[in-house]
C-alpha cells in the first residue's frame, strides 16, 4: 500500500466555506430491522452484492486519505454495521490511523451485547444506539420485524460495562406512534446515564412516505420534557454539531451527573444546520455523498480498483469537496414554509447511514 496522504496545513473548504472534518462510513446496506421510517417492511430490498462492497482494506485506505484531507471524526454506520462480519478488525485498523480523534459507531443495538467487548478492545471510542421506545409492543412495531426490546437493553448494559461511553440514544418521535413516550424516554435515559437525542423525523429517502404533520418539532420535544423536568440550553460543543443541547436544572440530588444530565434535539426540519455542515458519507459500495439527502453519489470504487494512487484519489476528493454546495435541509425548510415542498429523489438512509 502507498504511504498515507500527508495532512494538509490549510483546511479544505467547500464552495460555501465549510471545512471537511467528519466522515461517516456505511459498512453494509443490510439491516436486521425494518424501521417504519427508514426501511418499511412492505417493500422488497435489493442489497449491494458482496463483490461490490468495499473490503476492509479499501475502506481503511480511503479513510486514511480522508484523514489526510482534514477528517478528525469517523462514525461507522449501516444499514446495521454489526451485521458486517468481524467489524472489530475494521475498527482496529481505523483506530490506528494517525490524526483521527474520535471513532464512533451507530447501531440498532440488537447484536451489541455480543460485540461490545470486541469493539472496545479493538479501539472503538463510543456507540450511539437507536432507541425509539421503552414499550416492547411499540418497539417491535417500529422495528417492523418484531425483534425484542430486551436484546437491545442487554446491548446497552454491556456497552456501558465495557466502557463504550458516552452512550447516546437516538430517538425519533413520530406523531401517533411513540410521541407519548418522549418524557419517559428522557427520564429513563437520564436515570441510566445515557444521553437521549431526539431527532426530528426527517424526509430521508423516498420509501417512508414522510409527512410534515408527523414531525414532532425540537421545540415541542423540549417543551414536553421541560414541563416535567426543567431544562436549560447548553452551548454547542463545537461548530457543526448537529444536536442542540439542553441540561436538566433544579432537579436537586436526584439529577444524575453527565452524560445522563443532558438531552439533545436534532432539529433538521425546523432549524436546519447546513450552515456549518462538515460531514461526508461513504457508502458500502464506495460512493461518496456530500449530503444525507443527495440523489447520487460519486463513485470512488472504480478509480480505487483501477489502480489510482492515494494522491490521485485525494485530488478527486478535494475537487468534489471544493465544488460542494449542498444545503438540502435549509432548502426543504424554506420550501415547506413557502408551501411549495415536493418530495425529491434521494438516496435511502440505510444505504449511507444516518
Ligand atoms: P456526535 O459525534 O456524538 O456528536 O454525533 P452527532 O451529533 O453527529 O450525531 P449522530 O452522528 O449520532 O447523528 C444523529 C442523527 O442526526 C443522525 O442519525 C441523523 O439522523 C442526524 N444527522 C446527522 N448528521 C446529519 C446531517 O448532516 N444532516 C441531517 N439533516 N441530519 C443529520
Ligand atoms: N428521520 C430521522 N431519523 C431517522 N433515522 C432513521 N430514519 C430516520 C428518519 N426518517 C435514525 C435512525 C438512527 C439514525 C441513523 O437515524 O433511527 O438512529
Ligand atoms: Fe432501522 Fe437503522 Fe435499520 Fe434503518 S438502518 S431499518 S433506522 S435499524
Ligand atoms: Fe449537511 Fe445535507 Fe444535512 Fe444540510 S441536509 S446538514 S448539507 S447533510
Amino acid at each position: 500500500m502507498s504511504p498515507p496522504a500527508q495532512p494538509s496545513t490549510a483546511p479544505l473548504l467547500d464552495h460555501l466555506g465549510r471545512p471537511l472534518s467528519d466522515l461517516r462510513i456505511s459498512v453494509t446496506d443490510r439491516c436486521n430491522f425494518r424501521c417504519t421510517f427508514c426501511m418499511p417492511a412492505e417493500n422488497r430490498y435489493h442489497f449491494v452484492p458482496r463483490p461490490e462492497i468495499l473490503s476492509f482494506e479499501e475502506i481503511v485506505r480511503l479513510a486514511r486519505i480522508f484523514v489526510g484531507l482534514g477528517v478528525r471524526k469517523i462514525r461507522l454506520t449501516g444499514g446495521e454495521p454489526l451485521l458486517r462480519s468481524e467489524i472489530e478488525h475494521l475498527v482496529a485498523e481505523l483506530a490506528a490511523i494517525e490524526g483521527l480523534e474520535d471513532l464512533a459507531l451507530t447501531t440498532n443495538g440488537f447484536l451489541l451485547a455480543a460485540k461490545a467487548r470486541a469493539l472496545k478492545d479493538a479501539g472503538l471510542d463510543r456507540v450511539t444506539v437507536s432507541f425509539h421506545s421503552l414499550d416492547p409492543a411499540v418497539f417491535e412495531r417500529i422495528n417492523g420485524v418484531g425483534l425484542a426490546l430486551d436484546r437491545v437493553l442487554e446491548g446497552l448494559e454491556e456497552a456501558r460495562r465495557v466502557g463504550l461511553s458516552p452512550i447516546k440514544l437516538n430517538i425519533v418521535p413520530i406523531r401517533g406512534i411513540n410521541e407519548h413516550e418522549i418524557v419517559d424516554l428522557a427520564r429513563w435515559a437520564r436515570d441510566h446515564g445515557y444521553t437521549a437525542r431526539f431527532i426530528e423525523y426527517m424526509d430521508v429517502g423516498t420509501l417512508n412516505r414522510w409527512r410534515p404533520e408527523e414531525v414532532l418539532s425540537a421545540r415541542e420535544i423540549v417543551e414536553r420534557i421541560s414541563a416535567e423536568m426543567p431544562l436549560e440550553p447548553v452551548e454547542r460543543a463545537h461548530p457543526g454539531e448537529v444536536a442542540a443541547r439542553w441540561r436538566y436544572v433544579g432537579g436537586g440530588a436526584e439529577v444524575k451527573p453527565e452524560p445522563g444530565g443532558e438531552v439533545g434535539v436534532i432539529p433538521s426540519i425546523t432549524e436546519p444546520f447546513c450552515g456549518d455542515c462538515s460531514r461526508v458519507r461513504l457508502s458500502a459500495e464506495g460512493k461518496v455523498f456530500t449530503c444525507l439527502f443527495s440523489a447520487v453519489g460519486h463513485d470512488l470504487k472504480a478509480p480505487l480498483r483501477s489502480g489510482e494512487d492515494d494522491e490521485e484519489l485525494a485530488a478527486r476528493l478535494r475537487e468534489l469537496w471544493r465544488a460542494r454546495t449542498d444545503r438540502y435541509s435549509e432548502e426543504r425548510t424554506e420550501a415547506l414554509r413557502a408551501g411549495r415542498f415536493s418530495a425529491a429523489d434521494k438516496v435511502e438512509m440505510f444505504r449511507i447511514g444516518g
